[in-house]
């Protein structure tokens, strides 16, 4: 079992590069098997979720392989369209296997991937989406089989803007004969990334970062490089863990554009930020003002994989801050843990209340999910004295190597193996 060790209380500073994003490289790395063509992607993040998702890859007959941080990818002698729960039970995102398995085979069978740790995750859109475009869907002993003999393009429209469904429908239909066009899409930068991504290895798609994206049919596909954006969550983590210690810092490859809701949340605060380039740059001298509001949106409103990071910063903010989560049901899973490190929190239903305290405590915590867990590592690193989080094999999933970076910023955290 691994443990964070964090000793709080130091500002922090210095100089770090972001990754790239685990939620363009997921996508991205399924859609690869709808080429037959050699891919390069560069600078893969090695992420659990994403080493999860290669091993998927690998089962259905891809050939990968690593250079440093260069993954050579040849989907040529690809043969098998099944993806069992041994996969989806580790990775949520192995869903994304459904469009391109249906690109390149007209037939796919993927294990149900049911819901996770902050809530019911239904993939009712997923289906909805790919039935629009004549795929025959049955839901048996625990898959999803679908068979796309009879598939058209089509108009498809979500009742909602799902990131998954989305990326799912577009990889669907882009060798469909005709065009295909998707609306009331997700407008997330990993969708447009993806796009850039598919148009690269040959397909016609635009749209993407807007409500409404076109897909034109291809038959024919090229060999590709390509590298993804960087990862604006695990950037925006940062900038919030800064806000919370004092300090000032600069994350290189840190896209203001892609964090406005955060970053205006963080002006609101008190804090300074600056942008050069793509190097984003925090100084905070004193302690924050609370967010009266803040309420989780589709983007490009504020994001629920920074909620509970803001949220820590709310425990020790000046002030009374109210955060609404609109996406998933259980996502307030930290609060019961940021309490038993003296906050003074209330939940109620998908509402927080937060009193701002002058300080936190170290304590014994246990990561129930990823960005909790991430919460959590904000909340130790301005804690007076030592806290200890455990099962940070959920933090693992979308952050490298957490202790690594915050130590190149000046924090005291290691990784604890016994
Ligand atoms: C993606 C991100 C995840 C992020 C989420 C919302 C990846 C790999 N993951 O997840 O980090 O938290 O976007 O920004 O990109 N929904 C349905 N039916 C569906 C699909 C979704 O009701 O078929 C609901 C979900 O329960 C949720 C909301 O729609 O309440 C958003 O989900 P979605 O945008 O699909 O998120 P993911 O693609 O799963």
């Amino acid at each position: 079992m691994e443990t964070l060790s964090i000793n709080g209380g130091r500002e922090l500073s210095g100089e770090l590069e972001i990754v790239t994003a685990k939620n363009s490289l997921l996508p991205i790395l399924a859609g690869s098997i709808i080429s037959d063509k050699e891919i390069i992607i560069n600078k893969v993040a090695k992420f659990s979720d994403v080493l999860y998702m290669t091993k998927i890859l690998e089962s259905l007959g891809v050939k990968l392989q690593f250079n440093n941080d260069s993954l050579y990818i040849n989907s040529k002698y690809a043969d098998k369209f099944v993806v069992n729960d041994d996969f989806t039970k580790k990775v949520r995102s192995s869903i994304f296997m459904l469009g391109p398995l249906l690109s390149r085979f007209r037939k796919a069978k993927v294990a149900y991937p049911g819901g996770c740790n902050i809530g019911n995750r239904p993939i009712n859109l997923h289906i909805k989406g790919l039935e629009s475009l004549n795929v025959k869907i049955e839901e048996k002993h625990g898959y999803i089989i679908c068979d796309g003999r009879n598939m058209k393009a089509s108009e498809v429209h979500l009742d909602f803007p799902s990131v998954g469904a989305t990326e799912n429908i577009m990889m669907a239909s882009v060798r469909l004969k005709g065009v295909t066009t998707i609306y009331n899409c997700a407008r997330e930068p990993e969708i447009e990334d993806l796009q850039n991504f598919l148009n690269s290895i040959g397909c016609k798609v635009s749209g993407a970062g807007s409500s409404t994206i076109t897909i034109e049919g291809v038959q024919t596909f090229k060999a590709s490089t390509f590298t993804p954006i960087n990862d604006r969550i695990v950037a925006g983590t940062y900038l919030i863990a800064c806000a919370m210690c004092g300090g000032n810092i600069r994350l290189i490859g840190c896209e203001k554009k892609y964090n406005q809701a955060l970053i205006g949340k963080l002006k609101q605060s008190g804090a300074l930020i600056n942008e050069k380039g793509n190097t984003t740059e925090i100084i905070v001298k004193n302690r924050l003002k609370s967010i009266p509001s803040i309420e989780t949106q589709p983007y490009p409103g504020f994001p629920t994989d920074l909620q509970n990071q803001i949220l820590a910063l709310q425990t020790i903010t000046k002030g009374t801050s109210i955060i609404v989560e609109n996406l998933y049901e259980s996502r307030f899973k930290i609060c019961t843990e940021l309490s038993r490190m003296g906050a003074d929190i209330n939940v109620k239903c998908r509402m927080a209340i937060i009193n701002g305290v002058n300080k936190l405590y170290g304590a014994k915590v246990v990561a129930s999910d990823l960005r909790g867990g991430a919460g959590l590592v904000l909340a130790g690193l301005v804690a007076e004295g030592y806290t200890t989080i455990e099962d940070i094999y959920h933090i693992d999933r979308g952050y490298l190597s957490i202790e690594e970076d915050f130590c190149k910023l000046n924090a005291d955290i290691k990784r604890i193996k016994s």
